[in-house]
């Protein structure tokens, strides 16, 4: 019985959002499998995977979720903030229309979660420097402005894939 509240106190929901194709379930199966596919299909409803990490010496596990950025695949809003500790916002730096969305993800993140401690702005796809849309700085700048971490990853080459996920972590632990 200790053991299984021992467990239950590290345990941590995060979410990962952003629009379709962002690449917010390739950097879950990087992350959690060291899997990457390149003809993903879109996410339809809810998947989470659970992942342990090591800190200080304790065991912490992340219960993360992903869901589809298509509206008409999502499932019931709410039901996916609640009680999410972490966040993971993401868009791709090769299309700035996604990170024009960051915005409006950040409003529903706003809306329907309170208990939100650890955010981090996600550029995925940093492999693709030769068609980049969103500089650096521009990351950078927006992150500062709403009080966000902020990392580029590439799920391909994973490039940051752990640190974006394990800064949120022990940020909330
Ligand atoms: P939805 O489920 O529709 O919301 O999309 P998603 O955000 O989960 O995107 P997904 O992970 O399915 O990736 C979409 C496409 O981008 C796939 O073809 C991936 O192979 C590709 N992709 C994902 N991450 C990267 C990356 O870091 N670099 C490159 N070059 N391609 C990537
Ligand atoms: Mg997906």
């Amino acid at each position: 019985l200790m053991e299984e509240d021992a467990e239950e106190e590290y345990l941590f929901k995060v979410v990962i959002i952003g629009d379709s194709a962002v690449g917010k379930s390739n950097l879950l199966s990087r992350y959690a499998r060291n899997e990457f596919n390149l003809h993903s299909k879109a996410t339809i409803g809810v998947e989470f995977q659970t992942q342990s990490m090591d800190i200080d010496g304790k065991e912490v596990k992340a219960q993360i979720w992903d869901t589809a950025g298509q509206e008409r695949f999502r499932a019931v809003t709410s039901a996916y903030y609640r009680g999410a500790f972490g966040a993971l916002l993401v868009y791709d730096i090769s299309r700035c229309s996604t990170f024009d969305s960051i915005s409006r993800w950040l409003d529903e993140l706003n809306t329907h979660s309170e208990t939100t401690v650890a955010r981090m702005l996600v550029g995925n796809k940093c492999d693709l420097e030769a068609l980049r849309e969103v500089t650096v700085d521009e990351g950078k700048t927006l992150a500062e402005a709403q009080g966000l971490f902020f990392i580029e990853t590439s799920a391909l080459d994973s490039t940051n894939v752990k640190a974006a996920f394990e800064i949120v972590i022990k940020e909330i632990y």
